[in-house]
């Protein structure tokens, strides 16, 4: 590790106030040279302003920012990076019409006279590409084309190619299922080995425990403690941003499901890549699809859930016969919540709206005016049960990004639907929240709800589950049934 003396970012003291939130307190900072540090606090803590304060993309409304010991005001995104500090945000951040290589050198294309040099262009899109490991992308299709995944994956190879002196890294893995982060963690070293400081930011403690040469812990907009390499353990982080132990999650335990109707029965169900599903969820269970990336865990639940079309096979859901249109699935209810969150929320509403519109039927009068008062009365409850932090009546954007989450699977959560289907549902969500979230979801299944999620953590399943179906190219390769360990989702997420 090549560190200096002299810190590259130093922050003092710094101040950052949204109006009346106030996102960081007085947080002091430094990185240097070749170090990675492990960013980790719940959901609001200020991880992200304090990221976007070091890269020049929010002002802070008090203290200073130094770089090489240095003060400097950053005006612009762009002076940051001038300063060799990049920033991958936690949303995507690409243009969508726009080719994959004009993504990565927007605004630094390869020219003589004016004039983009093409061969130029591609030549290092394609090694900036294969940084990442994704060298079998055609750098000249639209950003659009890519999957979420191949997407963030572009973001961070945009970054890396900028050579920056700081990397910040906020929650790559959120976006990214675990085996995808993973392949991440060699490129993180490398890069520190040859003197980049490393920002990295995520819930996935695991993560941060195999990467950091330090942890820098946030709590509630302060700096919470710092945890030296040979202190990091996931207990002492889970004090650190929590203040308090964390709960150990109950095991799930398997009741015989005999006299538990069926719910779901699928034969020969197939899709674009699942093939041959034949399933039986029965009443009041948690079920998992666990498989790698691209195993069709997410096709097979828009397949139960009808939202995308089957090729084969048949599916029967709550005895009525396939769900052919997700209004018929509302109408039989049935929850659906997609990965990823940017398709769900109603950018323009409020927190509490958002929590609550599954329920718009039941809290409106004569279905025209919205009872605002009910809205924020559930919205509070759930949002109490699931920590969620931040104003029910701002527009949810002004949201941390776990916490807008939270409010997307709120929704389903109050509407108590018959069948549940989650995909990635605690993505980006802090720990302590996240086992609330369990909680809650095991609530319901007591209660009946039968629910499904798609989940590319092995360890979230172990916790969550009752029964598992790995999947593997699209088949159903193994069914697991509690208690399961970790090692055989992994073993069977492999298998041939
Ligand atoms: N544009 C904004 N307007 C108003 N408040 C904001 C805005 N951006 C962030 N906040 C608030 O600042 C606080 C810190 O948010 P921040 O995004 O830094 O949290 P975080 O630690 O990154 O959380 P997460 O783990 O969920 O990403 C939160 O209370 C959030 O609601
Ligand atoms: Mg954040």
């Amino acid at each position: 590790m090549a560190t200096r003396e002299q810190p590259v970012v130093a922050l003092r003291d710094v101040e950052k106030a949204y109006g009346t939130v106030q996102a960081l307190r007085g947080v002091s900072f430094e990185i240097h040279a070749g170090e990675v540090i492990g960013m980790v606090g719940a959901n609001g803590a200020g991880k992200s302003t304090l990221n976007k304060v070091i890269s020049g993309q929010t002002a802070p409304t008090g203290g200073e920012l130094l770089v090489d010991g240095e003060p400097v005001n950053f005006a612009h995104p762009r002076e940051a990076l001038a300063a060799g500090i990049a920033l991958v945000p936690q949303e995507l951040s690409l243009i969508e019409d726009r080719s994959v290589a004009e993504n990565l050198f927007l605004g630094r294309m390869p020219k003589r006279l004016g004039f983009v040099l093409d061969g130029e262009l591609q030549a290092q899109s394609r090694a900036a590409l294969a940084r990442v490991g994704l060298d079998d992308i055609d750098p000249t299709v639209p950003a659009s084309e890519l999957t979420p995944v191949e997407q963030r994956l572009v973001t961070i190879a945009e970054a890396i190619s900028k050579q920056p002196r700081v990397l910040i890294l906020d929650e790559p893995s959120a976006a990214l299922p675990a085996e995808t982060a993973a392949r991440l963690e060699p490129i993180i070293r490398s890069l520190a080995a040859d003197g980049t400081a490393v920002i990295y930011v995520s819930h996935r403690l695991a993560e941060i425990q195999r990467l950091a040469h330090r942890v820098f812990a946030m709590r509630d907009g302060r700096h919470a403690g710092d945890l030296a390499r040979e202190e990091i353990t996931i207990d002492a982080m889970v004090q650190l941003v929590g203040g308090s132990a964390l709960r150990e999650e109950p095991r799930p335990v398997v009741k015989t499901r005999a006299d538990a109707p069926v719910v779901v029965r699928s034969r020969g169900l197939g899709g674009t890549l699942v093939h041959d599903a034949d399933l039986q969820l029965h009443r009041g269970e948690i079920i998992g699809i666990g498989g790698l990336q691209g195993s069709g865990r997410s096709e097979l639940l828009r397949l139960i859930g009808g939202i995308q079309g089957r090729s084969a096979g048949d599916v029967d859901v709550l005895g009525g016969g396939a769900l052919e249109t997700p209004h018929a699935a509302v109408r039989r209810g049935v929850g659906y919540v997609p990965e990823g969150r940017k398709a769900m929320t109603f950018p323009t509403m409020s927190v509490a709206a958002n929590s609550t519109i599954a329920l718009i039927t039941d809290i409106s009068r004569m279905r025209t005016f919205v009872d605002v008062g009910r809205e924020r009365e559930l919205a509070g409850g759930i949002a109490e049960r699931v920590r969620m932090v931040g104003d029910l009546d701002a527009p949810i954007t002004t949201l941390s990004g776990g916490n807008q989450q939270k409010a997307c699977i709120s929704r389903w959560l109050l509407k108590g639907v018959k069948l549940l289907l989650l995909d990635e549902p605690t993505v980006g969500i802090d720990v302590h929240a996240r086992a609330g979230i369990h909680q809650l979801l095991r609530e319901l299944a007591a209660e009946g709800t039968t629910i499904v999620v798609a989940c590319s953590e092995p360890e979230e399943l172990v916790l969550l589950c009752h029964r598992v179906f790995v999947m593997v190219e699209g088949g159903v390769a193994a069914e697991l049934e509690a208690p399961f360990n970790v090692e055989q989702v992994v073993a069977a997420s492999y298998a041939r």
